[in-house]
């Protein structure tokens, strides 16, 4: 019985999580988005000043989709439960970005020529795995995919968020962003292991 309510509540707390699907909070995550696509249009080039702040703006929505989930868990704040119903648009934004920094990465090669580097250890890892899986969490983070999949098989799917994340941290390191790294992973990574340590410890 207490299983049956824990479980409704739990779904209860997912739909709400996820329903919020206002068009302002759409334009509101994508505004920077759309500003840097226009620059682009006007002026290619621009590509320069583009490309970093796109990888900002990737990394910190990245940074805080993931954070949501422990902080709730280890203490539910209002805010943080009322932020969490955008955690769609968050995730998503975050892929947006990381596209419009790897599209600007692909103009500087178009210029150059030198598409060897899509090989260097600092890209390859975000180009086969953070981008890809980026993408596929956020066309299957909606109430249409969960039912599909079926609620276990979709949390299981949205676990390789865990392998983009290895991905991104070797990007930063390998691309010599190692104090980026630190400042952004390491609280993350410790509020995901505190929120382990706190579950296994209300398990035991
Ligand atoms: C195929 C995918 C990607 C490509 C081709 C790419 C490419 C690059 C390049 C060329 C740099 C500049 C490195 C340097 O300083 O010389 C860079 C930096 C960076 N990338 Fe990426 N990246 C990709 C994915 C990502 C993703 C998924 C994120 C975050 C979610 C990200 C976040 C960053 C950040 C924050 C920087 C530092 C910006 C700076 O100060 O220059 N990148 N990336």
């Amino acid at each position: 019985m207490i299983k049956k309510i824990k479980v409704q509540a739990e779904s209860t707390y997912r739909d709400k999580a996820l329903i919020n699907n206002s068009n302002m909070s759409w334009v509101l995550s994508h505004s920077v988005f759309i500003v840097m696509v226009l620059i682009l249009i006007y002026d290619y080039t621009a590509w320069k000043s583009v490309l970093p702040y796109a990888g900002y703006f990737a990394l910190g929505f990245f940074i805080i989709t993931l954070a949501l989930n422990p902080l709730i868990k280890i203490k539910s704040y209002l805010f943080l439960i009322k932020l969490n119903r955008y955690r769609r648009q968050l995730g998503v934004a975050s892929f947006s970005y990381a596209v419009l920094h790897a599209g600007c990465f692909f103009i500087k090669r178009s210029i150059d020529g030198k598409w060897q580097y899509l090989l260097h250890p600092a890209i390859l890892p975000v180009l086969i795995l953070a981008l890809p899986i980026l993408f596929i969490l956020a066309v299957t983070s909606n109430q249409y995919s969960i039912k599909k999949f079926s609620f276990p098989k979709w949390k299981k799917i949205h676990k390789a968020v865990y392998f983009a994340e290895i991905a991104i941290i070797l990007h930063l390191l390998l691309a010599g962003h190692v104090l980026l790294a630190f400042l952004t992973f390491l609280p993350l990574i410790s509020i995901q292991f505190l929120r382990r340590y706190n579950k296994n410890t209300v398990k035991s």
